[in-house]
């Protein structure tokens, strides 16, 4: 089989890029090593900037988003017993849209499957080679029969643990990493959110966040061990760690209910450079992870789908290979800003084992002049909505 552009991994990142392509008449398949089911079944992020749900209108797979999604104007940051509002809105004149990454995903599998895009789900072993050369292909098997794509390009959508990056290790691949020594334990209830707006908060207990999916749906998280368990965490257990880190008035305002949901997850900031080897290209989690405190995992998957597809599009359009030789600097221009803001917030609002009461003061004080000092919310505010494309 023959295509021009193979997507490995059917994530936002490749769904995404799949219905750009598909929708500019470039051939494409994806191929995904486990069943649509179970990439639907993963609960992850849930705040989109704008350029992000711009790309999903673009994709023709915003219309749900737009009439089911919340668009918030601003957020809370709560530290010393009190709350202090972000007016995103009022400082950058932009928001952002509160939305489920399940259901992102769901959207742009159906807008594939209505205009005959070809997805592989559950396909084995698959591999990239020859992404060097001109004529790269990619290999796998599935249900026990090996297949070969022959393709003009290799769009490695594969997130954090999939085989593209493993393909350029050796090939002038650098790497660079923090790994930060706790996790966020994060639930889904379906009980009311216990603010119309999401709220971050900095306690000597350690990082909160209420976040949530809907009117009716809450999110919530608490930062916890490293070596933390799961079934350690009884829901009982974690209302009242959540509510022991909020301002007395919302602790008694939270609404409590059995969970639908409960994982943990270890957070890390990761970059890989480049993000292009020959005809092969990591775009999302594949080239770069952020810790969710400053929600742009998604967004920055979205940002690195956005150049890419310029890139292809170019190509193909006018024979032109200028945007596929700037992909990986313009890419990686906007992650790092996105990695310095995401590891800032991440030491703003967590407790780390050398903060003791010293490093408790600085990060209150860091917090006053942050909401008190327009400047300083402005800085915060551009951030978070997200920064140009
Ligand atoms: P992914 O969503 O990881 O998609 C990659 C796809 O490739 C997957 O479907 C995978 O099955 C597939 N794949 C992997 N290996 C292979 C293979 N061998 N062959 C074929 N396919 C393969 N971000 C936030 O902003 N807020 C959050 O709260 C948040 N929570 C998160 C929680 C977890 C547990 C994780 C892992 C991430 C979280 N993120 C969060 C980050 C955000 O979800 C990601 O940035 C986003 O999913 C990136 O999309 P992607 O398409 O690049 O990668
Ligand atoms: C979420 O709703 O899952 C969420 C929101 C904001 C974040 C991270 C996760 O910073």
């Amino acid at each position: 089989m023959r295509t021009q552009v193979v997507i490995i991994g059917s994530g936002p990142a490749g769904l995404l890029l799949g219905q750009l392509l598909t929708n500019a008449g470039i051939d494409n398949v994806i191929l995904e090593r486990v069943s649509q089911d179970y990439v639907l079944g993963r609960i992850r992020a849930g705040v989109l900037e704008e350029g992000m749900a711009g790309l999903l209108d673009e994709a023709g797979a915003g219309e749900r988003m737009r009439r089911e999604g919340l668009p918030h104007d601003g957020f809370d940051l709560t530290f010393s017993g009190k709350h202090h509002r972000i007016d995103l809105h009022g400082l950058t004149g932009k928001h952002v849209i509160v939305y489920g990454q399940t259901e992102v995903t769901r959207n742009l599998m159906d807008r594939r499957a209505a205009t005959g895009g070809i997805s592989i789900y559950e396909a084995a072993d698959v591999q990239p080679n020859d992404f060097d050369g001109e004529r790269p292909y990619v290999t796998y098997s599935k249900d026990g029969v090996e297949h070969r794509l022959d393709c003009d390009f290799i769009a490695g959508c594969d997130g954090y643990h999939g085989p593209s990056r493993k393909a350029v290790e050796g090939k002038g691949l650098e790497t660079f990493e923090r790994v930060y020594p706790f996790g966020w334990l994060g639930i889904v209830a379906d009980v009311p959110p216990v603010s119309h707006e999401l709220i971050y908060s900095n306690h000597r207990r350690g990082f909160a966040l209420c976040s949530m999916r809907s009117a009716t749906r809450s999110r919530y998280y608490v930062q916890c061990g490293l070596d933390d368990r799961v079934e350690a965490w009884s829901d009982d257990r974690f209302w009242d760690e959540i509510r022991s880190r909020l301002p007395a008035e919302t602790a008694e305002a939270m609404t409590t209910g059995p969970s639908i949901e409960k994982s943990i997850a270890p957070l890390r900031s990761f970059v890989a450079e480049p993000l292009r080897f020959g005809r092969l290209f990591l775009v999302g989690d594949a080239g770069h992870i952020v810790p969710p405190t400053g929600a742009k995992g998604l967004n920055l998957a979205a940002s690195d789908v956005r150049y890419l597809f310029d890139a292809l599009q170019e190509y193909y359009a006018e024979q032109s290979a200028a945007g596929i030789d700037g992909y990986s600097a313009r890419a990686l221009a906007r992650v790092w800003k996105a990695e310095r803001f995401s590891w800032w917030m991440t030491n703003t609002l967590h407790r780390f084992p050398d903060t003791g009461t010293f490093g408790q003061r600085i990060q209150e004080a860091e917090l006053e002049y942050l909401t008190g000092s327009r400047a300083a919310s402005t800085s915060l505010a551009e951030n978070y909505v997200g920064l140009p494309y």
